[in-house]
C-alpha cells in the first residue's frame, strides 16, 4: 500500500485533506504531521510515497521543510507537491522547486486538481523505485562478482607462490643431489671430476654465447657437473689404463652414458638431466653413441655438452697421454662443424675462445 505524508500547522486542514484523499484514494494509507520538524521525523520513519507540504507555517515553514528533506539521504527520492495560497506568487513556485519540490498546488484544494497530481507523483515514484532497485541489485551482482574475482585472484597468486617456493626448494634438493654425487666421483676418480666441472664450465658459456634462457643454462650447467657419472660402475683399471684399449673394453666404457641415465633416471627435476647424460656422446651425424641419434632428435643441452666434453677432453691431460692443447681441440670443432657437431654449438664455442678469451680453468 503506498502512503502519503500530509504536512501542516493547521489541524482542520490536515482533517480536510485526509478525508479527501482518503474517500477519492481509498487504496492509499495517511499519516499527518502537524509541523515541518515532525513531518521531516515521519518522512524518515515512515519512508511515504508522497508528501503533500503546506508553505506557510510558522518555526519551519514549507521551504526550509523541503529544503531538508531533500537534503537526507532517506527522503530525498519522495516526491513533494507544496500547497500554497499565493497563487498568484511565481517566486514561490520558482523557489520551490529549486529545492526539489515536484509541483504545486494552490488553496483552495480543487478535489479533481489534487488527485491527478497526487496520482502523477505516486506514479513517478513507483517507475523512479523500481529503477533505483534495480540499478542497486545491478551494483550488488558487480559487488559481488568483484568480489569473488579478488578472491579468486589473491587465492590464485597464493597457489602461485605455492607452486613457486615447491619448485625452487625443489632446484636445491637436486642441486644437493649433484654435489653428492659430484663429491663421490671426486673420492674415487679425482681426474673424471675435473673434467666434468671444466666442461660443465664451458658448456654453460657456450648455452649463454647462444643466449639460451637461463633456465636452460642451469639444467647444462648441473648435467655438465655430472655428465660422466656412469663412470662410477666402470673398474678404474680400465679407465686409468696407460695403454690402448681393447675393442671390449672400449664398448665397457661406452656403457657410462646409460649408466649415467639409469643413475639418474629417478632424480626428480625439472630439467632432463638423465636425458642430456645419456646423449652426451651422441653426433648431429648419427655416428655418436649410444643410441645413434641425428640432429634435432639430441637436446640442445646435449649437443652444447658434447661440443664442452671433447675440448675439454682433448685440451687437457688423460692418464694415457698428455693434452693436446686448446688449438688442436678447436680445429677439431671447427673441422667437424656441421658433421659431429651442432653448427651454431660449435660457432658459439669457437667464438668463445678466439674472440672473447675464454680459458678453461684447471
Ligand atoms: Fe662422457
Amino acid at each position: 500500500m503506498q502512503k502519503i505524508l500530509a504536512i501542516d500547522d493547521k489541524m482542520d486542514n490536515l482533517i480536510t485533506l485526509s478525508a479527501l484523499l482518503k474517500n477519492l484514494m481509498p487504496e492509499c494509507a495517511m499519516i499527518t504531521a502537524l509541523s515541518g520538524m515532525e513531518g521531516i521525523e515521519k518522512a524518515g520513519s515512515e519512508l511515504p510515497d508522497a508528501i503533500l507540504l503546506d508553505v506557510k507555517m510558522p518555526d519551519m515553514d514549507g521551504f526550509e521543510t523541503c529544503r531538508r528533506l531533500m537534503s537526507d539521504e532517506r527522503t530525498k527520492h519522495i516526491p513533494v507537491i507544496m500547497i500554497t495560497a499565493i497563487k498568484t506568487d511565481p517566486e514561490s513556485r520558482i523557489k520551490g522547486l529549486d529545492i526539489g519540490a515536484n509541483s504545486f498546488l494552490a488553496k483552495p484544494i480543487d478535489e479533481a486538481e489534487l488527485i491527478s497530481q497526487v496520482k502523477v507523483v505516486l506514479r513517478i515514484k513507483k517507475a523512479e523505485d523500481a529503477l533505483r532497485e534495480e540499478r542497486d541489485s545491478l551494483e550488488r551482482v558487480v559487488e559481488e562478482r568483484t568480489a569473488s574475482l579478488r578472491a579468486e585472484i589473491s587465492e590464485r597468486k597464493r597457489a602461485e607462490e605455492k607452486l613457486q617456493k615447491t619448485l625452487e626448494s625443489l632446484r636445491k634438493a637436486v642441486g644437493t643431489t649433484i654435489q653428492v654425487m659430484v663429491s663421490a666421483v671426486e673420492v674415487r676418480d679425482p681426474y673424471t671430476a675435473g673434467h666434468q666441472t671444466r666442461s660443465a664450465d664451458l658448456a654453460q658459456a657456450i648455452a649463454t654465447e647462444m643466449g639460451l634462457p637461463q633456465d636452460i643454462i642451469d639444467g647444462i650447467s648441473l648435467a655438465g657437473a655430472i655428465h660422466d657419472i656412469g663412470k662410477l660402475s666402470i673398474p678404474a683399471e680400465i679407465l686409468s689404463k696407460p695403454t690402448k684399449l681393447s675393442e671390449i673394453e672400449f664398448s665397457l666404457i661406452k656403457e657410462h652414458a646409460r649408466k649415467g641415465f639409469e643413475i639418474l633416471k629417478d632424480v626428480e627435476s625439472s630439467w632432463p638431466l638423465a636425458e642430456i647424460v645419456l646423449q652426451h656422446h651422441e653426433r648431429v651425424d648419427g655416428s655418436g653413441y649410444p643410441e645413434n641419434l641425428k640432429g634435432d632428435d639430441i637436446l640442445i643441452e646435449a649437443r652444447i655438452l658434447a661440443v664442452a666434453d671433447v675440448v675439454e677432453s682433448m685440451a687437457s691431460h688423460r692418464p694415457y697421454r698428455a693434452g693436446l692443447g686448446i688449438n688442436t681441440a678447436l680445429e677439431e670443432i671447427e673441422n667437424n662443424r656441421g658433421i659431429l657437431y651442432d653448427s651454431d654449438v660449435a660457432d658459439a664455442c669457437l667464438r668463445l675462445f678466439r674472440e672473447k678469451g675464454f680459458k678453461l680453468v684447471y
